[in-house]
């Protein structure tokens, strides 16, 4: 029942209600969907989950800061997610939010389970708790008395609370994931884990808290309501129905591959397996925890007024460039480094002189070629060159290793732009000479292929150069892709159609 290898399930963290999406938002989110939708495009049923984390003391304090009801106040920034996820052409299956009146449902059934399992049990908690992590820290999390991430003491916390038995799954987890059957990549992550494990071991954790009002209450006891993080877990299985009328977890659980940066590993690796195996499902088969980024050298923060939204990007380079400068940004499991000069560099290199001006070159081309009455020819001279190329392209995606998918696409531009150079057909077109028929064609068909390798990246650019190449998308997009990678499906009588400039050049910042 739970087997699904032709089955792609990935997920995003949700992330918290308290603040827009800023580029580490969309950062993760451009990668789930790039990822999701090579896996379309090699014929695997997705399932591809995002949404917002909308419970919790820290979404409780922001809502009162903007003198806002917690629910008025989520409402709208999870409305700003949702615009823009949209904008940024992100083509997820569902939207969860932790508000919702099924996700509710599903916290308090699964905790209702867990309790009768044994695993839930009255006790009390007292200890450092950090707001803005949502967690509790013991002293050797901290950094001089501070939380790293925050930069802030944790508070001293002592209250009744229900505890989850997570120690009960330590043993079982460490063996899951030295064995790979719950793989964490890259390895030194897998390493730090393991390390966590062997040196710390598993606690009990506090799944409930008395003194916070914006949360699920627990079904026995409503004068507590459930933990955040207990809370925020659950949505991987309300994402897909768990229990209700379309429930989609027979089918696509458990999810391949969750994907998140390294502020939440530990959590991902501690407390939602085990509450995974409390409720006798199967782990997630990945969890890849890719890097985080930085603006100019330092944390995005809005202090230092150096926070890049979503929309920032979009405005300076369109939807399309931003998604492929998102991805190309760093080392997919690898910290990045962004800045404006950088972002501006790229465009220009990649985009407006890579790309954009190979397709506007191949098309005006081709049509002074047809306008001297010559035709195009079938031929096979960059056959080897993009057979090559999809091999290396699919393994990079399989293996998660964005950046070389886009080098290699990068590759495959500049081997048509010498390809050009080499033929010259500009002075074969001037003589009427027949060869150059054969040469547009290989540019032609190398242009087919390279519209299917961007299209994760870039969904509306495929859309444009297969409408210059007068193939009809929705046609072509549902095609086996074995077929749609074959070479010489390009028509020798096709009519070009124009286009604007896919990516004007910018002037650099
Ligand atoms: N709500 C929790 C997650 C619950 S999942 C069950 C949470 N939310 S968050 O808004 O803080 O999102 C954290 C995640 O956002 C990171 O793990 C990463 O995926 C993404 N990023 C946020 N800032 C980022 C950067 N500056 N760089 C890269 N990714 C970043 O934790």
């Amino acid at each position: 029942m739970f087997k699904n290898n032709s089955k792609f399930y990935i997920t995003t963290p949700i992330y918290y209600a308290n603040a827009e999406p800023h580029i580490g938002s969309a950062y993760t989110t451009v990668a789930a969907d790039c990822l999701a939708r090579f896996n379309r495009l090699i014929g695997k049923e997705v399932f591809f989950l995002t949404g917002t984390d909308e419970h919790g003391i820290k979404i409780e304090a922001k809502a009162k800061e903007f003198n806002k009801k917690p629910q008025e106040f989520v409402d709208e920034i999870a409305a700003k997610f949702q615009f823009a996820w949209d904008e940024l052409n992100i083509s997820y299956n569902n939207f969860i939010r932790t508000t919702n009146p099924k996700h509710i449902k599903t916290v308090q059934a699964a905790l209702v389970k867990m309790r009768s399992k044994g695993d839930i049990y009255k006790g009390e908690y007292k200890g450092l708790y950090c707001r803005g992590c949502e967690q509790f820290k013991n002293e050797k999390d901290l950094v001089d008395g501070l939380c790293p991430d925050h930069k802030v003491a944790p508070e001293f916390t002592s209250e009744e609370s229900y505890i989850f038995r997570a120690s009960r799954y330590a043993k079982i987890i460490l063996e899951k994931i030295k064995k790979d059957e719950l793989k964490i990549r890259p390895q030194e992550r897998r390493n730090e884990i393991i390390s966590f494990y062997e040196k710390e071991g598993l606690i009990d954790v506090s799944f409930s808290r008395k003194k916070v009002k914006w949360g699920i209450a627990l079904p026995w006891d409503e004068s507590h309501t459930t933990y955040v993080w207990a809370d925020a877990f659950l949505n991987y299985l309300t994402g897909l129905g768990w229990q209700g009328p379309e429930d989609k977890m027979p089918y696509f659980w458990p999810p391949t591959l969750q994907l998140m940066s390294k502020d939440i590993l530990r959590v991902h690796a501690t407390i939602w397996p085990a509450m995974l195996l409390s409720l006798d499902l199967p782990l997630p088969k990945e969890l890849f925890i890719h890097g985080f980024f930085l603006v100019d050298g330092q944390k995005m923060s809005k202090s230092l007024g150096n926070v890049i939204l979503p929309f920032d990007l979009i405005k300076r380079y369109g939807v399309d460039a931003s998604r492929y400068l998102l991805m190309g940004a760093a080392v997919f499991g690898r910290d990045g480094d962004v800045s404006w000069k950088k972002l501006d560099e790229k465009y220009n290199a990649y985009l407006a002189n890579g790309l954009g001006n190979l397709v506007a070159r191949s098309t005006a081309l081709t049509q002074k070629m047809l306008k001297q009455n010559l035709n195009l020819n079938k031929d096979a001279e960059l056959k080897e060159s993009f057979l090559e190329a999809w091999t290396f392209y699919i393994n990079s995606l399989e293996n998660l290793k964005i950046d070389v998918a886009i080098s290699i696409i990068n590759q495959q531009i500049s081997i048509l732009d010498n390809y050009i150079a080499k033929h010259k057909p500009w002075e074969l077109v001037k003589i009427a000479d027949e060869k150059v028929g054969k040469i547009m064609y290989n540019v032609l068909e190398s242009l087919r292929h390279l519209s299917f390798m961007v299209w994760p990246f870039m969904p509306e650019t495929t859309n444009k150069i297969l409408h210059i190449l007068g193939l009809d998308c929705q046609k072509e997009c549902s095609l086996n892709f074995n077929k749609l990678k074959e070479w010489g499906r390009l028509n020798e009588n096709t009519k070009i159609n124009k286009e604007g400039p896919l990516f004007p050049r910018i002037e650099e910042k």
